[in-house]
């Protein structure tokens, strides 16, 4: 496929013709929130799988079923996704779980009525761009970085699916529903799950116990969720992803772009990062 068919542009963002159609962006431009949903946001490669893992876990008390009996794109579906307007999102009970890769400013009118609760999870950019370019490799309908080096500028242009890390970060810490968005970053999670969890479920408005949240720390350590067949993609058929180049749920962990990265690329995508980020004043971990 050209990459003429692999994207489009859409509100200004590149968006994978695989993963959208018309109709499905069309759909979530209409789609109606109601106040007590809840949604995962993520820029791809921050987290997305993991919180699609720990929140159903919440919402369920730690009962495994409720990641056991589902894949997470039906469980947590994505809004924007070819699946949407088939799941019949409409008839799902309160409290609805939804997912999006979506930057703040291509969120539908509804959001912005409706104002449902948000999860937006955060990580190392620098650890983004390794996962994304493994994902990339063993992705059918993304093409083959050529190289780390090009793979940095194209990240650090925002030529990605989903347009720029920087945008995105910052286009979701400037939102103006704050006090209905709960920040957390990847690295808060891999330093301290059970902290996490404890601190995501207060948000949801759930009051669990401690071994409650034992259960669902245990449930969504990487270990258990690369054996779970409904969170490690493994229902998706070979065609579509390549797990002989890489898995879906490669490594886990936190400064992995140290094996990756050059110190020439390194230091670009530090002064790239200095320059955009100058006006942010959220402190993240990883600074
Ligand atoms: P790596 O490629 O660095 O291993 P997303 O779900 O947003 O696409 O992000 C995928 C990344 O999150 C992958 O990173 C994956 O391994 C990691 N991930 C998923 N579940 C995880 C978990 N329980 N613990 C740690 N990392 C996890």
């Amino acid at each position: 496929m050209t990459e003429k068919e692999l994207y489009i542009t859409y509100k200004g963002v590149r968006i994978s013709t695989q993963l959208c159609t018309e109709e499905s962006l069309a759909y979530f431009e209409d789609f109606s929130f109601r106040p007590d949903d809840f949604l995962i946001v993520t820029y791809p490669k921050s987290g997305t799988t993991w919180m699609q893992e720990i929140v159903p876990l919440i919402q369920q008390e730690g009962d495994p079923a409720s990641v056991q009996s589902r894949p997470n794109w039906e469980r947590s579906p994505w809004l924007e996704y070819v699946q949407a307007p088939s799941l019949n999102l409409e008839q799902r009970p309160s409290p609805r779980l939804f997912t999006t890769h979506y930057p703040y400013s291509m969120l539908p009118p509804s959001f912005f009525k409706a104002r449902p609760k948000v999860i937006y999870v955060m990580r190392n950019p620098k650890d983004v761009l390794t996962s994304l370019y493994h994902f990339n490799r063993m992705c059918c309908f993304e093409p083959d970085p050529e190289s780390m080096k090009q793979f940095v500028k194209t990240f650090l242009d925002g030529k990605e699916t989903y347009g720029s890390w920087f945008d995105h970060v910052k286009g979701w810490l400037d939102a103006e529903e704050k006090e209905r968005i709960f920040y957390i970053s990847y690295e808060e999670m891999i330093m301290d799950l059970n902290s996490a969890v404890t601190r995501i479920s207060k948000f949801m408005g759930k009051s669990l116990g401690p071994e409650v949240i034992e259960k669902i720390v245990g449930q969504s350590r990487f270990t258990s969720m690369k054996k779970n067949n409904m969170s490690n993609y493994s229902l998706v058929p070979k065609g579509i992803f390549d797990f002989d180049k890489s898995e879906f749920l490669r490594k886990g962990i936190t400064g992995d772009w140290k094996n990756h990265l050059t110190v020439a690329e390194s230091e670009l995508f530090d002064s790239v990062y200095k320059d955009k980020m100058q006006n942010v004043t959220y402190k993240f971990v990883w600074d």
